[in-house]
């Protein structure tokens, strides 16, 4: 049964990271159908606005309340969030609200923050607000894999990556269902560990296959981290779990080298590639909230 507090500043945290991810990926969506889909651009442009709007909530109650920790982790934004987002809105017309951005960029954690009752109701709410509205992304997102499958749609981002987002959207569903009901979900390490293992494989294998087919070196090092995340995933059975956080952290501190390395150099027009700035900061970040993960559960 988790405090006041553990309930109030866990739930904050997670949807100060989460709300931007979903908020980005409907952002990509948005940015990757065709003119012909005006309907399914409305809708994920809709649904992106209802995310920021959560998120611009949650930022207004974490002030304070959030831990060291998790603003030092980089997770909610990174040095190079705004940069990124200027650049992507620039380049494809699409908006995004930055005005939440620099107001992340300023949170701060205050360790005599007072966690009343009357918060804990107001995170209960935006908690269940929040549920409902990721109910109708993993719909949306679902339909888009659909259509996608039946060659109904033309959209430049990979089944795999609909899938992708789709299932970062129903593990944190499936957090904020636990921690409604006072809980942590129940899970043992090595299901945590393929989660991720699996998603930063994955980042692997989609930046591999966005960068432009010059960019060998950059290619050969994103294959070799998928390679490496897949094995880590082949090799978690209780007896060794131990074992495979510690290579899952250095595994992970790798690839968000390289993730960090691809933000700067995507920023910059230094990589030829078909990715936006903004999907190489989405990436890092989640690189980032993974490590916080690995170093608790190793703690
Ligand atoms: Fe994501
Ligand atoms: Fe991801």
């Amino acid at each position: 049964m988790l405090s006041r507090e553990e309930f109030i500043r866990i739930s904050l945290e997670i949807n100060l990271f989460f709300q931007r991810i979903m908020k980005e990926h409907l952002f990509f969506i948005e940015t990757s159908l065709q003119p012909i889909e005006g309907a399914n651009i409305d809708e994920a442009r809709v649904l992106k606005e209802s995310f920021e709007h959560l998120l611009a909530e949650t930022v207004y109650y974490a002030n304070g309340a959030i831990s060291e920790d998790a603003i030092k982790a980089n997770e909610f934004v990174t040095p190079y969030t705004l940069d990124a987002e200027n650049i992507s809105t620039q380049l494809t017309g699409a908006s995004l609200d930055t005005m939440i951005t620099k107001q992340e960029l300023q949170l701060t954690s205050n360790p005599h923050f007072e966690f009343g009752e009357r918060l804990e109701r107001i995170v209960y709410d935006l908690n269940y607000r929040t549920l409902n509205m990721l109910e109708e992304v993993i719909a949306f997102k679902k339909k888009l894999i659909d259509l996608s499958l039946e060659c109904k749609i033309l959209i430049a981002l990979y089944v795999e990556l609909l899938e992708h987002i789709t299932r970062e959207a129903i593990y944190y569903g499936e957090v904020l269902r636990a921690l409604q009901c006072k809980k942590l979900p129940d899970k043992t390490i090595c299901d945590e560990l393929n989660f991720w293992n699996n998603i930063m494989g994955e980042h692997a294998q989609f930046i591999d296959g966005l960068l432009d087919p010059s960019e060998r070196q950059l290619k050969d090092t994103a294959a070799g981290f998928a390679q490496k995340f897949e094995n880590l995933v082949k090799e978690c059975v209780e007896s060794a779990e131990k074992l495979v956080l510690e290579r899952s952290k250095d595994a992970t501190v790798g690839i968000r080298d390289y993730k960090k390395a691809a933000t700067i150099g995507s920023l910059g027009c230094e990589i030829k590639s078909i990715f936006a700035p903004l999907l190489a900061d989405h990436v890092l970040r989640e690189a980032n909230h993974y490590l916080r993960i690995l170093n608790k559960l190793s703690s």
